[in-house]
């Protein structure tokens, strides 16, 4: 059957139910801490085959049970039990559109910031037309946050925890208040480390650099993405470290995640990059990202999971 999104069947502690009766104790760790991790899961409707596909499905299931072992939560799912899950709630609300969906483990109970159980779960399809704004331009103009990143030797971004997001949150905000449509992060050591929920790319000489795993970002599924399509369309790929004046003097870059795919960055702390428009290798690689994530490309057929 079908429901309206504010009607929406989620995944809730082991059943089916209507988002408006999930209910979490005020309490709980996750209510008052951010105590949870979490993913979001694209899944991509190819109108033609009549099917749905969830993108990368078991290196989002890695990630989620990494965050969860380097926090020390007590999970009770395993992979197959994630997936499952996944299914049975996109299956019960027949969905046939793009979707970003949100699995995320909680620490629930009456318990503190330091406990590691009771751990639950909840699946929440979001249809993606619903997805934030910054997520839906089609450029954008950033600028360097005067926050650092948080880095591995505090909070780690490998740990894709609902607590991390408050430092992209006083990076966000910065920037929109100050007439920018985003920010890109230094790392404690003054070079990029990334977006608030993205990783960044430039274009440099006909080459895609992105800063390396190391360098204080999340261990993105869409980064680890593109550098497999750059490197298989035989552009040069580096990964390393990339320093402020770089940004300025790039001839394209852009950020990607599973919300933005990718995303051209005309700018960054005002000065125009290329000519101020998406750049021909960014749009060639967001191209073949949107050709293999919607099942059009027999080639990569294996990252993806089709539900019906
Ligand atoms: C801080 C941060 N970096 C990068 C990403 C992109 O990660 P992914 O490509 O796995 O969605 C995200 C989004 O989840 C994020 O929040």
């Amino acid at each position: 059957m079908k429901y309206s999104v504010e009607n929406r069947r989620i995944w809730f502690k082991g059943e089916i139910v209507d988002v408006n009766d999930a209910k979490i104790n005020v309490l709980a760790p996750t209510s008052q801490f951010g105590l949870n991790v979490f993913e979001g899961i694209p899944c991509y409707w190819n109108d033609e085959q009549k099917q749905l596909y969830a993108f990368r499905l078991d290196d989002h299931y890695g990630r989620l049970l990494r965050s969860a072992r380097l926090l020390q939560l007590d999970c009770q799912y395993s992979a197959d039990d994630m997936k499952k899950a996944f299914i049975d709630v996109i299956r019960a609300n027949e969905y046939d559109e793009n979707l970003s969906v949100r699995q995320t483990l909680f620490v629930d109970g009456f318990g503190s910031w330091g406990s590691e159980s009771p751990v639950d779960m909840f699946v929440a399809p979001i249809p993606r037309g619903r997805t934030s704004a910054e997520y839906n331009k089609k450029g954008l103009h950033c600028c360097v946050t005067s926050w650092r990143r948080i880095s591995d030797e505090n909070l780690s971004p490998r740990i894709k925890c609902g607590a991390n997001y408050m430092n992209s949150r006083v990076g966000q905000r910065e920037a929109v208040r100050n007439g920018y449509d985003t920010c890109l992060f230094m790392n404690a050591h003054g070079k990029l480390a990334e977006g608030p929920g993205s990783c960044f790319f430039m274009v440099k000489n006909g080459c895609v650099v992105t800063p390396r795993t190391t360098d204080s970002v999340l261990e993105s599924i869409t980064r680890a993405t593109v550098l497999q399509i750059a490197g298989d369309l035989g552009l040069g790929i580096e990964e390393r470290t990339v320093d402020r004046t770089e940004l300025y003097t790039c001839d394209e870059a852009f950020l990607c995640g599973s919300a933005m795919e990718l995303t051209p960055v005309l700018s960054v702390d005002r000065y125009v990059i290329g000519n101020g428009t998406c750049g021909k290798i960014t749009d060639s690689l967001h191209k073949a990202y949107l050709e293999i994530a919607t099942g059009c490309n027999a080639k990569y057929m294996q990252w993806l999971t089709g539900i019906y």
